[in-house]
């Protein structure tokens, strides 16, 4: 068998992490700011969280949710306190998309409606109704395409106010952050009004905090910025720090019944002790405030440099648009300087996401990297006014 050719990949073949740091095989180290596309939070090979899998897996790995497993009740617990939901239910699943898939479906088995509003430029994973709800028809198949989704303009209350008033949307899906959008924000403002208007019409709110949860915005989630009490948010990415895991906390109002959610392996030993470690390590590392210190302190420095049009960013979650497609500088910053760097949909734009334990000597490598390739496209091609 070969593989399903799907990605196009880079010439980069990591064979051992550390920390910010990967490794090819030649032993050569690279630089990571993208952490596998936000999923790294609490660094690579951490040894704390090789340790807790390990000494888990010695013990037992998996057994099916027919089972008392203390570990999803110790998770529930810990992320309950450290991201300030305590009353929140938690459901476990394996990945953002399903998150997704079942905070949709949640929604509408409380509501009995079936519509959902999404927002243009937003990405929520590849299964059903969450790639109905992702604004990009080219990765929706005819089969996605029986969903009631109505996209809307960010930050536009009116047009919200007069979908919602016809009852007929069971859920309301936005971005923290949008991420593959390019590091848009809804605003504060804008989440508060949300949120009421939800209330009023009886929609479900539901944050998909997949990429810009579990601290990467400076914040728990991105949306406490406004202090907006989402009825249902969505998690994965950072939670398992590359153990496939995804999670949906739910309000207490919303009551369960057997058989409503389900997964096989979602919740299993494993991807527990890959759980609690994150957690563990993140407060014990102060890594949520480290986010917020750090990315500020880094955003302030991007803003200095000439060359770059508009620098986006919370916490660690950081956009560069220039006014050029990124392609060729993101070769030169993994060739030459040994820096992994993300994309965005937009190709004008480049995404940092690094581990939320990153450093001012790492982020300086980065700057001094992207000031010498500005500097020499400035003498190269000089801008004519
Ligand atoms: C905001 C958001 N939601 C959902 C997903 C889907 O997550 P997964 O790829 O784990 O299914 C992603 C993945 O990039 C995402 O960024």
């Amino acid at each position: 068998m070969k593989l399903f050719d799907v990605y196009p990949l880079f010439d980069l073949q990591p064979v051992k992490g550390d920390g910010i740091y990967i490794y090819d095989q030649n032993d050569q180290a690279y630089l990571d700011l993208y952490g596998g596309h936000a999923v790294i939070s609490v660094g690579h090979s951490h040894p704390h969280y090789v340790n807790k899998i390990r000494d888990q897996l010695q013990k037992i790995g998996f057994y099916s949710n027919s089972v008392i497993n203390p570990l999803q009740v110790e998770l529930a617990d810990k992320l309950g306190k450290l991201s300030g939901y305590e009353s929140y239910q938690l459901f476990l699943c394996n990945s953002g998309a399903e998150a997704n898939e079942n905070a949709l479906k949640l929604a509408s088995f409380v509501t009995g409606r079936k519509g959902i509003i999404a927002f243009k430029n937003s990405f929520h994973g590849r299964t059903s109704a969450a790639v109905a709800s992702t604004d990009s028809p080219a990765i929706q198949a005819p089969v996605n395409k029986n969903h009631q989704v109505k996209f809307l303009h960010l930050n536009e209350l009116n047009a919200l106010e007069t979908a919602l008033s016809t009852l007929s949307y069971c859920a309301m899906i936005i971005e923290g952050i949008q991420g593959i959008g390019g590091v848009i924000f809804p605003d504060d403002r804008f989440l508060q009004e949300a949120s009421l208007l939800c209330e009023k019409y009886g929609t479900m709110l539901i944050l998909d905090e997949i990429q810009s949860g579990y601290g990467r915005s400076g914040k728990f989630f991105a949306h406490q910025y406004s202090g907006v009490k989402p009825d249902i948010i969505t998690m994965a990415k950072g939670m398992g720090n590359g153990f496939p895991v995804g999670g949906v906390a739910i309000k207490p109002e919303i009551s369960p019944h057997y058989g409503m959610l389900g997964t096989t392996f979602g919740g299993s030993y494993l991807a527990c002790a890959a759980c609690l470690a994150v957690l563990e390590i993140i407060n014990d590392e102060n890594l949520v405030h480290n986010a917020a210190e750090i990315g500020s302190w880094w955003i302030g420095e991007l803003n200095k440099l000439a060359g770059i049009k508009t620098v986006r960013g919370r916490g660690l979650m950081i956009a560069l648009e220039f006014d050029f497609p990124v392609k060729d500088l993101r070769q030169f910053l993994l060739f030459e300087n040994k820096i992994v760097t993300g994309s965005a949909k937009d190709p004008n734009v480049l995404r940092l996401l690094p581990p939320l334990n990153i450093n001012k000597d790492h982020i300086r490598k980065f700057n001094d990297a992207l000031v010498r390739q500005l500097t020499k496209k400035y003498i190269t091609n000089p801008p004519i006014d």
